[in-house]
């Protein structure tokens, strides 16, 4: 075990100086993805996203655990194969327009409505910002642009630095290598348990954003918090909360 992490982990809480966030789910709102599906596929919309999601998740696992990371392929690319397979076991038919227009829904997703008071805020304390994502550094750009977040985020961190998906260690070192801070100088926050959970592992201060009231992942460890929106990265930073 990495001794120096541990100790930090283990050292009493500073509020954190730089707060990263992940994209898709987190940031952006997969949820008008869902709203396509169900016109394209009436009555299939909910379980397609939900699949899809699961799919394109289990994918980037997959490219990462196997065969020393040989079959790495950019998030863009294992979202589109996770949409044909999660259409080819539903038994939907996915045209080559349907394709599109569900990939273009999901370059251009909107951020959830409470995102720029939350990271304007952060700027004012002087809080380093930014995204650690599996998106590839294309979609992420997009996504960022169209959701008017650019100028609000110091840094865009994209895991194909490293061609390793998140849990992967080296996935996380990068929110480190970035903002030149320890993991236990900074938050990390994702609405995805267990992003927030192996977070938690590497040593980040952590936010797990609730949004759909779930559980939290039965695996021993909690997140250092969890809040329902975005706002709760504010409580890291107790004069402002
Ligand atoms: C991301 C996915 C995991 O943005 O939501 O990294």
């Amino acid at each position: 075990m990495d001794k120096t992490r541990a100790s930090a982990a283990s050292a009493p809480k500073q509020p954190p100086q730089a707060v990263l966030f992940d994209a898709y789910g987190t940031l952006f709102d997969v949820y008008s993805v869902g709203l396509v599906a169900e016109q394209l596929f009436p009555g299939q919309g909910q379980a397609l996203g939900q699949l899809w999601r699961e799919k394109q998740i289990e994918y980037t696992r997959l490219v990462t655990t196997s065969d020393g990371g040989a079959h790495y392929q950019p998030f863009w690319q294992l979202t589109q194969a996770g949409l044909r397979y999660a259409c080819k076991r539903l038994k939907l038919t996915l045209t080559p327009e349907a394709e599109l227009q569900l990939m273009n829904q999901y370059r251009h997703l909107s951020a959830f409505p409470e995102n720029r008071e939350v990271l304007q805020a952060l700027k004012s304390l002087g809080i380093t910002t930014g995204i650690l994502s599996n998106g590839d550094p294309e979609m992420l750009g997009i996504a960022v642009r169209s959701a008017g977040l650019d100028g609000l985020l110091d840094h865009v961190i994209s895991v194909d630095a490293v061609r390793k998906y998140k849990t992967h260690p080296e996935a996380y070192a990068l929110g480190e290598q970035a903002t030149g801070l320890r993991a236990a100088q900074i938050a990390f926050v994702s609405s995805n348990s267990w992003d927030a959970l192996a977070a938690t592992w590497y040593g980040y201060q952590t936010l797990w954003v609730n949004r759909y009231a779930l559980p939290f992942e039965e695996l021993g460890t909690q997140p250092t918090r969890t809040g329902s929106t975005l706002k709760a990265a504010l409580d890291f930073f107790p004069a402002t909360a």
